[in-house]
Formats: C-alpha cells, structure tokens, sequence
C-alpha cells in the first residue's frame, strides 16, 4: 500500500507531534509516515522532538512574512514540495487563507483545546482556551479534532472527548489534563482514520466507516 505523507505543522512544544511520533512507532497510523515537521516559529522544541526521530524539518517564520496571504503562499509551495497527502495542525498557532484550504480540500487536520463549538474561532488558542472554559465555569471541556476550512474551528469534526473539569482547576491543570485524556489519543486515532480512508465527508458533517 503507498504511504500517506503526513505534514505536521508546529509552533510550540510539540507534545501532539512526540502523540504521532510514538503512535506511529507502535504502528498505529495505519500507512501513515511522518515526512516532514514544518514550524512558524524559530527554536520551537516541537522541531528538536522531530531530529530527534530523524523526521526533517523546516521552519517558516510568521513574521518574516507582511501578511497571511504572502505566508499562506510560502506555505502553500512548500507543503506542494514536501508532497503532502495530510497536512496536521499540532499546536499551529498561525492561520492560513483559504487558498491553502483549497490546494487541500479535506486533507488538513487540525487538533483544538475544547469541545467545538464552544471556546474556538479567532483568539481561542493555548491557555486562553482554558482559561475562558474555567471563567464561564463548565463542568466538562475536552477537545476536538476536525477539517481545517477557510473559518476558524468550523471545519467538519471527525473526534471529540469530553474531560471533567475539577473544583480548583487552574487553566494549566485542565489543559494538562485535556491534552493527556483527549487530546494525544483522539489526534493520532482520526490521523489512523483518515489514512485507512475512513473518514467521510458530506455536508459538512464527517461520517466514519468503523
Ligand atoms: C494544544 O493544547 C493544542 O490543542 C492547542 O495548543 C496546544 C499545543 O500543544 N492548539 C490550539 O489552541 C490551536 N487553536 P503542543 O505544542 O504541546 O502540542
């Protein structure tokens, strides 16, 4: 069977990407094979965690670039070199315009700290996710993996995990917990799914082949 080459995007500590790595290492992305770890920021310890697995690397710097057109065009050409088949945000901080949603219609994943729709779209990102979940004071969050599309966080959701939050969360416990309970599983399994061919699209909802 070819293999599915897998792009994860990165711009912090990369512990998602280390979800992949290890997932992919027990066999568990089906033929899925990380080729490349590209990173929108310099020194981010997601790009050591991708030498250290002998995966290339690239980094493609926000803001040597005036806009997110000129960006969305860097990233566009290098995702084409790299031959990408999936494109997966771990932790991506920068968006992208629809251009690049349109070279890779459903074939760009993206993983988000909560359980959409609630805290996602334009400034929800990291800590800030939980920190808005713990000031509204829900008793469950989780997270969500889903399509990236041209709207923020409003792509076709392919898994979702719900997490409990806990009297006395601070919004560096309850990420911590979100990303050990949901997050470092449901990634890697949609990342299976989508490379066995699993995942449906219709309507903008996914439907999944068990
Ligand atoms: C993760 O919690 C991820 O869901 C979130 O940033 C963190 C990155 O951690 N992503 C977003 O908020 C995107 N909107 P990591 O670098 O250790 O994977």
């Amino acid at each position: 069977m070819n293999k599915t080459n897998i792009v994860v995007l990165v711009s912090g500590g990369g512990t998602n990407l280390q979800a992949l790595i290890d997932a992919e290492k027990r066999g568990d992305l089906g033929n899925g094979k990380i080729t490349c770890v590209i990173s929108s920021k310099e020194g981010a310890f997601a790009l050591t965690r991708a030498e250290n697995n002998g995966i290339k690397t690239r980094t493609l710097v926000r803001k040597n670039y005036p806009d997110i057109a000129s960006y969305s065009k860097a990233m566009c050409t290098v995702l084409k070199e790299e031959q990408a088949d999936l494109i997966v945000y771990a932790g991506f901080m920068t968006i992208l315009d629809e251009n690049v949603c349109d070279a890779f219609p459903n074939k760009m994943i993206n993983v988000h700290p909560a359980l959409i729709p609630s805290f996602c779209g334009k400034g929800f990102y990291g800590l800030h996710v939980h920190e808005e979940a713990l000031k509204k004071g829900v008793k469950v969050s989780g997270a969500t993996v889903h399509f990236v599309t041209a709207e923020c966080d409003a792509g076709p959701i392919i898994l979702q995990k719900a997490v409990e939050v806990n009297e006395g969360d601070s919004p560096e416990t309850l990420q911590k917990r979100i990303m050990e309970q949901a997050e470092w599983k449901i990634l890697p399994k949609a990342v299976k799914l989508f490379c066995d061919n699993k995942i449906i699209v219709e309507n903008g909802k996914t439907r999944i082949l068990e």
